[in-house]
């Protein structure tokens, strides 16, 4: 059955963008980095790496700086991020909407196959329906270069009030970690 596209619950003004750049301040000190993958040696070499649903392109800005011989390239729907006062290594482009309503849809990155080292995703939860998951996760499979990287950066939150929207959220979550299971599960068989 087909359902209709979800609204993105999270508001699109100036108060969500500052917010979003506190969150990522507030997250580097309590994970105390800004990444996880172990990549830091390939970061100073010089690798490709995208970020998705960059928002106002903090976590961008700040490793380019780091990493000044890598390409960060940030995309999103919305245009948040610096347009013109950026590091030379950091890219912003907008994105049509990464949102599908049925598993049989597919997504398409503007970016060819195998072109990726390092896929970066963070708070992205509250756009995604759960069907968004699979068809994400199989197109970042496809720009990824062989022994590339993905890291997604989502909260576990598992809501008790049966309001529907909130209801949602707990079926976005359940998505994901059965997508996550699957795609493990074919990575392992095909090793
Ligand atoms: C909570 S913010 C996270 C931003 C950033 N990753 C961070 O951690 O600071 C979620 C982002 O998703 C973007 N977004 C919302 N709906 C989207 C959609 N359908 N397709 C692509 N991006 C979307 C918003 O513009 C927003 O920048």
């Amino acid at each position: 059955m087909e359902t209709q596209p979800q609204p993105y619950v999270l508001t699109l003004n100036n108060d969500e963008q500052d917010r979003m750049v506190a969150q990522h301040y507030l997250l580097r000190t309590a994970f105390g980095s800004d990444f996880n993958a172990p990549l830091k040696s390939q970061l100073q070499k010089g690798i490709v790496v995208l970020d998705v649903g960059c928002g106002p392109g903090t976590w961008t800005m700040e490793m380019s700086t780091a990493f000044p011989k890598s390409t960060f390239i940030g995309i999103d729907q919305n245009a948040f991020y610096p347009k013109d006062i950026k590091p030379r290594n950091c890219h912003f482009r907008t994105c049509g909407s990464l949102v599908v309503t049925h598993i049989a849809q597919t997504i398409d990155l503007p970016f060819p196959d195998n072109s990726i080292d390092y896929i970066y995703q963070r708070d992205m939860n509250w756009a995604f329906t759960g069907q968004t998951w699979q068809p994400l996760l199989l197109e970042y499979q496809r720009i990824l270069k062989p022994g590339g990287w993905i890291e997604c950066v989502e909260p576990d939150l598992e809501t008790q009030n049966s309001l529907e929207q909130e209801c949602m959220m707990n079926d976005k979550r359940k998505s994901l970690l059965s997508t996550l299971e699957k795609l493990m599960l074919i990575y392992a068989r095909s090793l």
